[in-house]
């Protein structure tokens, strides 16, 4: 079989669609009835197939579970007014996932491939993407290793899901972050731009301890000084200090993120300023005691742009500006954009 090839489906008998609330969907914890599967094994891509969405079966000595050789993307699609069916950018997950995929030791997915999973899949669901303000459809795209082996190796069988999820805001309120000077996310070197689970993982306990402090998340700073702002890991960040926007570069610690180009790309649209340049702690925190922090917000998939409410260093907390003009403008023509609300004059929406 090609990876072209039209996809096998088997269909599910009743679908759950019935029982979703779509006026009050939580992140990440429903999904729609089916999946994309396809297998890696002698070299090729194969049995590719839509299924019903369910569990599957793995060996306790899946090289995943253990080494975590994985990698997933995150992206979403919406239901326009006329009840069509659009996807924010699908290319460039798809480009990203080769990316990761190749620092990762995986297979990679063609372009090609991935955009065809990901109608099909999307055809048969397409009664699952909602048309609430603020929803959509989250789809999580994951190829990870399925060998039974407990020694250190690529693996050679790799399986790739796609599976899809009605989503309301990650995010419900504008967030609380600290600058974290102790644990580090990424390193020069590492895994930092690549969307790999151990990434996520690494995080989660520096966060947990923030979170005890009343932080939603951190913004990570690089691992060897701790003197320059990074990502937030659920995000990239931007901060418009005074009339700039400023957001560090992307480079080997840090999520190329697909909204953080397009924030980048509208502002630029919009004749602002705008500055990619390492941000280091010091100079953020003199423009925070000195106001000069009009706006700061993460941008990402799940995230979209999520409004920072208060950034914590040192033991002090710099509160900014209630008002925040520029991420409702990001946010809206954003949202106008993936709805085709407004011109799509970059070519970021693809319809299914
Ligand atoms: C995304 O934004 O799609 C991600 O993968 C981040 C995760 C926090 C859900």
């Amino acid at each position: 079989m090609t990876e072209t090839a039209e996809f096998e489906i088997k269909k599910i008998e009743r679908s759950r669609i019935s029982e979703v609330d779509f006026n009050n969907i939580p992140f990440g914890k429903v999904y729609a009835d089916h999946m994309f599967v396809a297998d890696f094994e002698n070299g090729e891509w194969k049995n590719m197939r839509i299924e019903p969405y369910g569990d599957l079966s793995i060996s306790p000595a899946n090289a995943t579970l253990h080494y975590g050789q994985s990698v997933f993307e995150g992206l979403k699609a919406y239901k326009n007014k006329a009840g069509e069916i659009l996807i924010f950018r699908p290319e460039a997950n798809a480009k990203r996932m080769i990316v990761s995929a190749e620092r990762m030791c995986i297979p990679p997915i063609s372009e090609e491939f991935f955009m065809s999973a990901l109608t099909a899949l999307l055809k048969v669901d397409s009664a699952w993407v909602p048309g609430q303000e603020n929803t959509s459809l989250y789809i999580r795209p994951v190829v990870f290793a399925d060998d039974p082996y407990v020694g250190i190796r690529p693996s050679e069988t790799y399986k790739f899901l796609i599976f899809t999820a009605p989503v309301g805001a990650y995010y419900s309120e504008p967030v609380n972050v600290k600058i974290e000077t102790k644990y580090t996310r990424a390193v020069a070197g590492g895994v930092g731009y690549a969307k790999t689970a151990g990434n996520y993982a690494a995080s989660l306990y520096p966060a947990l301890q923030a979170q005890k402090e009343g932080y939603h998340q951190l913004i990570w700073t690089d691992g060897q000084t701790h003197e320059f702002v990074e990502e937030a890991g659920t995000m990239n960040l931007l901060f418009l200090i005074n009339d700039t926007l400023v957001t560090a570069p992307t480079g080997d610690s840090i999520l190329n993120g697909i909204t953080r180009d397009s924030v980048l790309t509208l502002a630029k649209d919009w004749g602002m300023k705008v500055e990619e340049k390492r941000l280091s702690v010091k100079e953020l925190e003199a423009a925070l005691k000195a106001g000069e922090v009009k706006e700061a917000f993460g941008a990402g998939t799940a995230a979209t742009i999520a409004k920072i409410h208060k950034i914590g260093y040192n033991g002090v907390d710099y509160v900014l500006p209630e008002e925040k003009p520029l991420s409702d403008k990001l946010f809206d023509t954003l949202d106008k954009i993936k709805l085709g609300e407004i011109e799509d004059t970059h070519g970021w929406v693809y319809k299914v």
